[in-house]
């Protein structure tokens, strides 16, 4: 009766595609499937497959080398070696459909997209199938599926993958609330910078990121974050929090937008130098020392993880004039640290913040 049913299953997923049999995205060779006769399917009824990851996110830095564990066992365990595949995806916050990063099928490996030279199986152990990524980029954050499929059995388990870094608010040169979604993500990416995610946001606002212009997040939102309620800014009456405008038409409506920045492979300093420049002469100053002029999410790296603090403004690549603050002082702006800013001038002299890579 058992041989009976598993056969049925067998020959419904064979059918209405293409001969092959099709299963989560893996269309099985037949020398996969003349490896399991009836009888090892009988048996692996009664068997459980089980794939653990960790509960809890994994924090880490832009650049750094990251293991994402996830191993399997089966309960009981069965007398022979099993033949299994692994697949790893990056679950899309836009998007309903995963990304493939890398499948695995003995000791074939396949990886993909942005991902191709930079992931391996780290298989330490017999059952470790974890994920090693090599030199994380800004968009690696997010959440992947650890899948290992045995015949039919399919299990798989989530690791959520995030960096440590620094949430700020750009608005484009030509003022505020003139960015679409697709333009939003552009300016981020400009500013050596990635769309901020709404758990990015969440936990700057943690920390105490107040500002009253809506920007667009990563999942297509418009939102922003209150630490001190005041009328202009959802009201007084309402508790801090972040505001929210809910899904927005990514091409028609227009806000401003927060970029997230993580560690550098370099190091951003102001250009000690005799006098001041216009944004040209500055440009030049920072390639005559052998750098770039710095862009505004590496000034904010610089002065949330490496503590850079210069009471002196300095134009960005993006012909902005800012200045970093660590420690809040008398002719360098507000009692709280933060990086300054004064827009975009057309005309005037200023420093210039460069950026050097290690
Ligand atoms: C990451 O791994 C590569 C190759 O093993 C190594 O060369 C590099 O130094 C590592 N990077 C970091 C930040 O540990």
């Amino acid at each position: 009766m058992l041989l009976f049913l598993v056969a049925v299953t067998l020959l419904r997923i064979d059918s209405g595609r293409c001969g092959l049999p099709f299963y989560n995205g893996f269309y099985y060779d037949h020398v996969m499937n003349d490896k399991g006769n009836g009888n090892e399917e009988i048996h692996f009824n009664g068997v459980k497959l089980v794939v653990e990851t960790p509960g809890d996110p994994v924090f880490t830095y832009r650049g750094a080398n990251v293991t994402l564990s996830c191993h399997y066992h089966y309960d009981p365990q069965p007398d022979k070696p099993r033949m299994i595949r692994i697949k790893w995806s990056k679950l899309q916050e836009d998007s309903t459909t995963d990304k493939d990063v890398l499948v695995a099928a003995g000791p074939k490996h396949r990886d993909f997209g942005d991902f191709q030279g930079r992931v391996h199986l780290q298989q330490d152990s017999p059952r470790d199938v974890s994920l090693v990524i090599h030199d994380l980029r800004l968009d690696d954050r997010g959440k992947y599926r650890c899948e290992v499929i045995d015949g039919l059995e399919d299990e798989s388990g989530i690791v959520d993958l995030e960096l440590r870094g620094v949430v700020f608010p750009y608005q484009s040169p030509h003022g505020r609330y003139m960015l679409n979604f697709h333009e939003a993500k552009k300016v981020c990416e400009e500013q050596d910078a990635a769309i901020a995610s709404f758990e990015q946001l969440f936990k700057s606002w943690e920390e105490g990121l107040d500002w009253c212009n809506a920007g667009w997040l990563a999942d297509g939102t418009v939102q922003y974050p209150i630490t001190f309620p005041r009328k202009p800014c959802g009201g007084k009456g309402l508790a801090p929090g972040i505001r929210s405008y809910g899904e927005r038409h990514k091409n028609l409506h227009r806000f401003d937008v927060f970029c997230f920045s993580s560690d550098l492979k370099g190091e951003v300093y102001y250009l000690a130098h005799p006098w001041r420049f216009t944004l040209e002469d500055a440009k030049q100053a920072c390639q005559d020392d052998k750098a770039e002029i710095a862009k505004v999410g590496q000034l904010y790296a610089a002065w949330q993880i490496h503590r850079l603090d210069r009471c002196d403004a300095g134009w960005l690549a993006d012909g902005s004039v800012r200045y970093p603050i660590v420690w809040p002082r008398p002719k360098c702006g507000p009692p709280e640290p933060g990086v300054r800013s004064f827009g975009f001038p057309k005309h005037g002299r200023f420093g210039v913040y460069c950026y050097k890579m290690n």
